[in-house]
């Protein structure tokens, strides 16, 4: 689809299946103190994870044109499922930069000393063309145990970060990983940093956890530096901006708890797609 020609001055789009790409938008924040940032909390089609390809394409899509018709001269895809089943379509479809996930099996089969690393992620990212992908290139020099997380994402949409239920899940998909000497965990799914402080009490301090949300905020400069289109340092801070198409009261609750300033969520215009949603 031709674009408008972007301006540095013009924001950065970022999106996720709900308040989990919070994780990536903190990062880009930090690497990237002068841009403004638009960030979309798919809530209501939330969790991607349960969603059938065609849907996630469907979501991805229509919240991508929406970020565009805000101005984004860049979109950041702040989720692992929506990366692995929509990315290609996206690309396809639009010129302007498009910066997607990559669970950091690289960095965590470089820092392994066992030789075992655990990935926590969907079950749709798991099987995604661009997972298996990414394993077959580690050349089979570190063994990968993959383990698909049902439910934590609920968790963190409903903002259980230290709730019994949410320790117990957690207990449930670390263990196996752990029994079998797994020295580095993977968090493949950009709600699990927020349960960071849970996980890495439950594998203990010998464990590491790695995400990959400061390497996407890196490839973000980097794509907008290539393209001339950071925005100058001079000025004012930049500046966020927050919609769902979930209910804007409940997802501004479980904000309150992820990010550090007071923000207003606004509804997502135009949010409906023939899908059925998870209200
Ligand atoms: N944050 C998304 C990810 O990185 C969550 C997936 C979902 O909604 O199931 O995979």
């Amino acid at each position: 689809m031709p674009q408008a020609a972007s301006s540095p001055t013009d924001p950065i789009g970022v999106f996720d299946s709900g308040v989990g790409g919070l994780s990536v938008l903190h990062e880009i924040r930090r690497a990237l103190p002068h841009e403004d940032l638009l960030y979309v909390a798919d809530s209501r089609y939330a969790p991607y994870g349960e969603r059938s390809r065609e849907e996630i394409v469907a979501r991805a899509t229509l919240v991508t044109e929406r970020l565009i018709a805000h101005g984004a001269k860049a979109i950041v895809v702040a989720c692992n499922t929506a990366t692995g089943a929509a990315v290609c379509e996206l690309r396809a479809r639009h010129t302007l930069p498009i910066i997607a996930m990559e669970p950091a099996v690289k960095p965590a089969a470089a820092h392994t000393r066992t030789g075992v690393v655990g990935v926590l992620a969907t079950s749709q990212t798991l099987a995604s063309h661009s997972f298996v992908q990414l394993l077959g290139r580690l050349g089979g020099e570190v063994e990968v145990l993959v383990q698909p997380c049902p439910g934590l994402v609920e968790q963190v949409e409903h903002g259980e970060l230290r709730s019994d239920r949410t320790r117990t899940l957690l207990a449930a998909y670390l263990g196996p990983l752990l029994a079998r000497r797994a020295d580095t965990i993977v968090l493949g799914c950009t709600h699990y940093p927020h349960l960071r402080p849970l996980i890495q009490d439950l594998v203990g301090p010998a464990v590491t956890v790695l995400d990959s949300g400061a390497a996407v905020a890196r490839q973000v400069h980097r794509r907008l530096a290539e393209q001339a289109l950071l925005r100058p340092p001079a000025g004012r801070p930049g500046g966020e901006r927050f919609w769902t198409s979930g209910d804007p009261a409940r997802v501004a609750a479980v904000v309150a708890e992820l990010w550090p300033t007071a923000v207003t969520i606004e509804p997502l215009p135009m949010a409906q797609t023939a899908l059925s949603d998870t209200g």
